[in-house]
């Protein structure tokens, strides 16, 4: 009896991203039915009467790339601070004196949706061609009720204009707005009363961040709201660690957090927290060069204690104005260590677990059909070289969108 198929691309070599350590297919096939994967393996027992077929050219095919930790929805041009930083004035001087994030929330909330929306669909596109099917866009640049949700909004109709599945995260703990100053706690309680509570009922957002840092919020203000976010069943996120140590990470790991974001101040024997926990530690590069930071995330201790890293853009208008995911597989690689295997898992398997996808980032029978193809000598390539590649041909949901 011939197995119903779609579709079956054969002759690729396939990079499944399912083991911890490289296991790839060669000479292989991959068959896709109502936007699922339905086959892989070697191209004799492929299914023998798909609809269509499509020959490989012996080219890779890997999982659609995930940038797990975006800010891409806002207004503004920070390249001023850049200015300023490379002046020798620091990321946290600027935000005291009302810049930084504060800077980019004024032009957000005066932005309207549709430029907004422009502007997000640009940068969107930029991920896009270098084989990114999935992308999570945090709010904070609003702070205020109408532009978190005016942003989260704008967020998730990305999917409506581009290929690509959007995860929303509600990232109200970002900054202290200017209306709430020295009121923290204050801000504190709108986020958890108001904000969340909204944002889970109108379902505007799967996951809740906070930025645990002294020009962010403190430890307990930040446990109040993965209390909140946890009662209204949202996912936990964090940007923990980033300029300093205050036991952010351990605190989101207590929560069950899905990941726990930057940890260039983590210290190693705090990692365990997040062997406890299933807790993913999201490397981003970015940040780190932007800032011309000196230390870095305790990737060894991570490795040692099989933490799942990932690695993210964390495109944003201040501290990574990056919109390459492959740049940042490359900067992880060659500021942090991690192996050019380690960082592609950073951008499929490990991070839809940040994001706690289970059907993407992977390639097995019933996975998504999200992946693309590579005229490439190995998957290595894609994290050797910077802006050398493009797939050739993207597949999101088993539909062939370029
Ligand atoms: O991930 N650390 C806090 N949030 C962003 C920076 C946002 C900004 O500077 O606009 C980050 O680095
Ligand atoms: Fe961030």
């Amino acid at each position: 009896m011939s197995v119903p198929c779609d579709l079956i691309i054969y002759n690729v070599n396939i990079a499944p991203m399912k083991e911890e350590t490289a296991n790839f297919i060669n000479n292989a096939a991959i068959g896709i039915t109502e936007g699922k994967v339905t086959y892989i393996g070697d191209s004799e027992n492929a299914p023998a009467q798909p609809k269509s077929k499509i020959d490989g050219n012996g080219q890779w095919l890997l999982p659609g790339f995930i940038d797990c930790h975006t800010h891409l929805v806002h207004a503004g041009n920070r390249s001023n601070e850049f200015d300023l930083r490379l002046q020798g004035v620091s990321y946290e001087e600027i935000a005291k004196q009302g810049g930084g994030i504060n800077s980019t929330v004024s032009a957000t909330r005066d932005a309207s949706e549709a430029l907004l929306l422009d502007s997000a669909i640009k940068k969107t596109k930029r991920l896009l061609e270098e084989g990114v099917t999935c992308i999570e866009i945090k709010s904070g640049y609003g702070l205020d009720f109408d532009t978190e949700c005016k942003m989260l909004r704008v967020a998730k109709s990305i999917e409506k204009h581009l290929p690509v599945n959007i995860t929303t995260t509600y990232l109200g703990a970002h900054a202290l707005p200017p209306e709430y100053s020295n009121r923290a706690d204050d801000y504190i309680d709108f986020v958890c009363e108001t904000m969340i509570p909204h944002i889970a009922k109108e379902n505007l957002a799967d996951a809740v961040d906070v930025f645990c840092e002294s020009i962010g919020f403190s430890p307990t203000q930040c446990q109040r709201v993965f209390t909140a976010a946890q009662q209204h069943g949202l996912q936990i996120k964090a940007h923990v660690e980033q300029l300093s140590d205050l036991k952010g990470a351990v605190l989101a790991c207590e929560y069950k957090a899905h990941s726990v974001d930057h940890l260039e101040y983590l210290d190693p024997s705090d990692v365990s927290a997040l062997k406890e926990n299933n807790t993913v530690a999201v490397i981003i590069p970015g940040a780190f060069y932007y800032l011309n930071e000196k230390r870095k995330p305790p990737v060894d201790a991570l490795r040692q204690h099989r933490i799942p890293m990932a690695v993210a853009t964390d495109l944003n208008p201040g501290t990574s104005p990056i919109a390459s995911l492959l740049t940042s597989a490359n900067m992880a690689s060659v500021l942090f260590g991690l192996t050019p295997y380690e960082s592609l898992l950073g951008m499929t398997k490990h991070a839809a677990q940040a994001l706690g996808l289970s059907n993407k980032g992977q390639l097995f029978v019933g996975a998504d059909a999200d992946f693309s193809l590579w005229g490439i000598d190995h998957p290595a390539d894609l994290v050797h070289s910077i802006n050398y590649h493009r797939p050739t041909n993207i597949w999101v949901a088993g539909q062939n969108v370029r």
